[in-house]
């Protein structure tokens, strides 16, 4: 347990979060997916809900149990998990996409196996581009929630996170450079640079639960300045 008794600082504030790869058939047997863990988004999850907020937690596919009072949705691809965002997005405060949302799908799943052709050296999938669930909601017109994105980077991590902030609509940014191995995806520890507005800040490198407390102060903070 991360904290027993925290201060009740989110109560009364609904939050909606993504987590997790998404997963993209091709055929019956195989898919499309990434290396994310789902650990960061289950943490911040897990915090929320510790420090009072009503939580939503809308998942791919993940190896990580269920966080005590968190309403945990299991989804498989990034078009199931679009659907499940928009149909739990009314009366949401606060929406944090920690998602790797896979940016293709195979245009056409197979129904059937697909069987490998003697003397075919090369396969060709046709790969069309996801909706993009958090810039939809960065751009809703009515009761838009305080929207936070994640960029998990490897090469100039400050410009790809400033553009995502801005070409999303989001309120704020954090940014993981996954070219250290040690960090991020699969890892139990995290570091973070926040940016929003003309302002940033770095969490320094600790269990993803530190980090994810740290950053849900940062967050309503920022929440009750907007
Ligand atoms: N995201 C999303 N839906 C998508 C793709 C991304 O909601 N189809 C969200 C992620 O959950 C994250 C943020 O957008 O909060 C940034 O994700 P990222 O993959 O870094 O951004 P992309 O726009 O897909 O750009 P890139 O080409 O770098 O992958
Ligand atoms: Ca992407």
């Amino acid at each position: 347990e991360y904290m027993e008794n925290p201060i009740q600082d989110f109560a009364g504030l609904s939050i909606l979060l993504t987590a997790g790869p998404t997963r993209e058939s091709i055929d019956p047997v195989r898919y499309i997916t990434n290396h994310s863990s789902g650990k960061m988004g289950f943490a911040l999850a897990e915090i929320a809900a510790k420090r009072g907020a009503t939580v939503t937690l809308i998942t791919g596919p993940v190896n990580l149990s269920t966080p005590d009072r968190v309403k945990r949705i299991d989804v498989q691809s990034a078009e199931e998990m679009f659907t499940a965002v928009k149909a739990n997005l009314d009366g949401q405060d606060i929406f944090i996409g920690t998602a790797a949302v896979a940016d293709y799908r195979v245009d056409t799943i197979s129904q059937q196996k697909l069987k490998k052709q003697p003397g075919q050296s090369m396969l060709n999938l046709t790969l069309v581009q996801n909706p993009d669930i958090i810039r939809y909601v960065g751009h809703v017109a009515q009761n838009r929630p305080f929207v936070i994105g994640f960029a998990a980077e490897t090469e100039n991590i400050q410009q790809y996170a400033l553009n995502k902030l801005v070409t999303k609509k989001l309120d704020m940014i954090c940014a993981n450079d996954v070219s250290q191995s040690h960090i991020g995806f699969n890892s139990d520890e995290n570091a973070l640079t926040v940016y929003w507005d003309n302002s940033q800040a770095h969490i320094p490198i600790a269990p993803k639960q530190a980090v994810a407390n740290e950053l849900m102060t940062l967050i309503l903070r920022q929440f009750h300045a907007s």
